[in-house]
């Protein structure tokens, strides 16, 4: 790909890589976002698993909350429209805590922080970067791992990013998730999430979300939609189809060569060594 149109689709903004998808005018004015009382945040690093959850939180809430597009996607006017939403909030963003408008910090906005294990988001990234026609192209998965280790993919460092929503945590308001948690036992996770969300599922509506969100099904729905480019949870998603490639854990395997992997462990080692998610994170069953 020539380096214009390699610039038509991501530019930097405080040192991050965002497609230009997120205008620079609206990352700018980011800082001045009105926050609400009781928006909430549902942040994710990409390919987390961000809208499983999503559909998750939907089914849990049908009509009385909103789930907007990423904060960060869009153009100027997106503040706007995000402001003439009269019901509740839940809005996704992929931002670094650095970013975050100011506005949610001083309310405490409660935060759902979905977190999966690096090497399979690096798989699923790799996957999407050569799906989507609005990322960059990638030579090969040897040449893009070494980016993801680098953080010189969209949204940044995969490390940093977490350690950024991790450091300025409080137990009260934010609720750490595990992709793996939800492969393992959904059930749970859903009424962890029912509960924070103040949704009060009975058991049966848990089981009821269980079976509709199953990649399967939501698979199988998208597939029939006609799809709106802008009915998005995710700010890097052209296509929702491109979602939904396996949804398992542990396809890393399949991807990394030995050296691949002992890079990336000595990165995780370093980089994460303060971190106490990072203890909770599993690469297989
Ligand atoms: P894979 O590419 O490994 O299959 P995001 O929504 O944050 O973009 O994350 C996308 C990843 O979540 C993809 O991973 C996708 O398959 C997986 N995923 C989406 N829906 C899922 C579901 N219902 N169950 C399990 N995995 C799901």
């Amino acid at each position: 790909m020539s380096a214009s149109i390699e610039e038509d689709l991501i530019h930097t903004f405080n040192g991050i890589t965002f497609t230009t998808r997120s205008s620079l005018e609206l990352l700018r004015s980011l800082a001045t976002f009105e926050a609400r009382d009781d928006d909430v945040l549902l942040v994710s690093y990409p390919k987390s698993g961000t809208h499983w959850l999503a559909e998750i939180i939907m089914l849990l809430h049908p009509s009385k909350v909103a789930i907007t597009s990423p904060m960060e996607f869009g153009d100027l006017s997106k503040l706007e429209q995000l402001d003439h939403l009269s019901c509740k909030r839940i809005i996704p963003t992929h931002l670094d805590r650095n970013m975050l408008p100011p506005a949610f910090k001083l309310k405490q906005c409660k935060v759902i922080y979905l977190l999966r294990n690096p090497k399979d988001i690096a798989v699923s990234m790799y996957h999407y970067y050569r799906e989507n026609p609005n990322l960059p192209t990638i030579d090969n998965w040897s040449a893009f791992c070494e980016m993801f280790l680098k953080g010189d993919v969209v949204c940044g460092s995969w490390f940093d990013h977490v350690l950024s929503w991790e450091e300025n945590a409080t137990d009260k308001s934010t609720l750490f998730l595990f992709y793996e948690d939800m492969k393992k036992d959904l059930p749970n996770v859903v009424k962890e999430v029912s509960a924070f969300l103040g949704a009060d599922a009975s058991e049966g509506e848990i089981n009821e979300i269980c079976a509709k969100s199953s990649f399967s099904e939501m698979k199988t729905n998208t597939e029939k939609e006609n799809d709106n480019p802008n009915q998005t949870v995710c700010a890097l998603t052209s296509n929702r189809r491109l979602v939904f490639r396996k949804g398992a854990v542990g396809d890393w395997k399949n991807h990394f060569t030995p050296k691949q992997n002992r890079m990336f462990e000595e990165v995780f080692a370093e980089k994460m060594k303060s971190s106490k998610v990072a203890k909770h994170i599993v690469y297989e069953f």
